[in-house]
């Protein structure tokens, strides 16, 4: 893998200044660009929509956009009511919504809402294409847990290059339950929410979508690390514990996320809302579309850092692409302690036994070559082609069986599962809440239960996929219906 680090700022002036000792004057070389590091960090502004018939109503307008991800540079995005990315919805369980999609692109886009329970209809899949100028005004009431959800671009074959403009944000879910613990959630006091990125820009500062093979076997890797658009922001607090949502919102990188200090910390939430109860953590890998909430506790007063080890699809085969700094967290100051956690956050249910199904799904690849296609149970992806139906109030076992020497993160849409098992093992305990999305490493066998409530419809599919993008759009990815 060649990854080419951007110069830093510091050693952008140190290439520049040699420069310019060791020139003639008339050959003025332009400086490098260099990441815009050390701002204060930011993330998406709070939306709650606003009260209309009876919904919560939220316009997003999807655009063309601008963002200054590099110092002087205006690099052209997609963003949603902004420059790059979207607001973060502000949604409470129980909320009947409305969601007012207006396409402002010149091509064709679906906006999906990821880890959703929801009509086939409302989905936003490959289905619920938006033609440009049009909107797109869905409605559902919203099943869901407290928790960190999102949503993103899914044109069918254009969902990576979407994603990697900016067409994605976060969905924000409150709910009686978890406002009953006492846990950080104020927005931009002690609870934060960052969507981690990386881009690849070119000379001229622009990041244009333009994989090359490797890139579309390994998955899309930038070297330029972001969370919510930014290069290494401080964020300086001043409480003694704050709450981290993360999402994983990258087209193919990997990020194993730990503290420069070694600092244990607790996870508190999976993909579909809270744990059991706290599970205690020096570091934790997070696939693309995956979230997790951490809480850490900054009472020393003492300065860390957020890391990430970064890596593709193919780490087994090519190793990792380095450490990777997110961003610095500066207490301002030393505080007494905060109270222990609460040992258990949230019922959940025992996992439900199967009543329907058992269905296998085989990973595999064609032609060992360099240009192997991704399948499915020996199958592309059809979009005119329902590979299965579910009946509607069934209970099934999927099986996924990874025989490529890849990771595949399998993400099902309108569900929330649980892990079964995981090579005939018990999931960690981190792994055994809700989930949306899980990582199958090659050779592994990981089975799940799926319980089909609520939603039937006899036309419209919903998506079951590789969540690294590239190889979506490479066809790994299938359909089914629920009847
Ligand atoms: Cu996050 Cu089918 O998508
Ligand atoms: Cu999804
Ligand atoms: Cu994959």
């Amino acid at each position: 893998m060649t990854h080419r680090p951007l110069m830093t700022r510091r050693s952008a002036l140190t290439g520049l200044g040699a420069a310019l000792l060791a020139a003639p004057a008339i050959l003025r070389p332009r400086p490098a660009l260099a990441a815009l590091t050390g701002r204060p960090f930011a993330q998406p502004d709070l939306f709650e929509g606003v009260q209309t018939g009876g919904r919560r109503v939220f316009d997003l307008a999807v655009a063309p956009g601008r963002h200054e991800f590099l110092a002087g540079v205006e690099t052209e995005t997609i963003g949603i009511n902004t420059g790059f990315l979207g607001p973060i919805l502000s949604v409470r369980s129980g909320d009947p919504l409305r969601m007012n999609v207006a396409n402002r692109l010149a091509e064709p886009m679906t906006l999906h809402w990821h880890g959703m329970h929801l009509p086939a209809a409302a989905d936003g899949g490959p289905h619920q294409e938006i033609a440009p100028g049009a909107t797109w005004f869905p409605e559902w009431d919203l099943r869901q847990k407290a928790g960190t959800f999102w949503f993103h671009g899914h044109q069918h074959h254009k969902t990576a290059a979407h994603v990697w403009a900016g067409m994605a944000g976060v969905i924000r879910v409150s709910d009686d339950e978890e406002e009953a613990l006492p846990l950080p959630r104020t927005h931009g006091v002690d609870d934060f929410t960052l969507i981690l990125q990386d881009r690849r820009f070119d000379a001229a500062g622009q990041m244009p979508y333009a994989p090359d093979m490797h890139d579309r076997m390994a998955g899309m890797l930038g070297d330029v690390m972001l969370v919510n658009g930014q290069s290494e922001p401080v964020l300086e607090t001043d409480t003694p514990r704050i709450r981290l949502r993360l999402l994983n919102g990258a087209n193919g990188t990997f990020y194993r996320l730990h503290f420069a200090d070694g600092r244990a910390f607790h996870q508190i939430a999976s993909d579909g809302g809270l744990l059991a109860a706290p599970v205690p953590l020096a570091d934790l890998t997070l696939a693309p579309g995956e979230r997790a909430e951490l809480i850490l506790d900054l009472a020393d007063g003492a300065a860390t850092q957020l890391l990430a080890e970064a890596w593709g699809a193919e780490v087994q085969m090519m190793g990792s692409a380095g450490i990777r700094t997110v961003m610095d967290i500066r207490p301002r100051r030393a505080l007494p302690a905060a109270p222990a956690l609460p040992e258990r956050l949230a019922e959940l249910p025992p996992i439900p036994e199967r009543t329907g199904e058992t269905r296998r799904f085989k990973l595999a690849m064609s032609g060992m070559g360099m240009m192997g296609d991704f399948l499915i149970n020996d199958a592309q992806y059809d979009h005119g082609r329902i590979d299965f139906s579910v009946p509607l109030g069934t209970v099934e076992t999927w099986i996924w069986q990874n025989t490529t020497p890849m990771i595949h993160p399998i993400h099902i849409h309108d569900v929330q599962f649980r892990i079964v098992k995981r090579n005939g093992q018990p999931p960690a305990p981190h792994e055994a809440g809700l989930k949306d999305t899980v990582i199958v490493n090659p050779g592994e066998q990981v089975s799940l239960r799926l319980a089909f409530t609520d939603y039937a419809d006899p036309v419209l599919p919903y998506m079951y996929h590789c969540h690294i993008l590239e190889h979506e759009d490479a066809g790994m990815m299938g359909q089914f219906t629920v009847v």
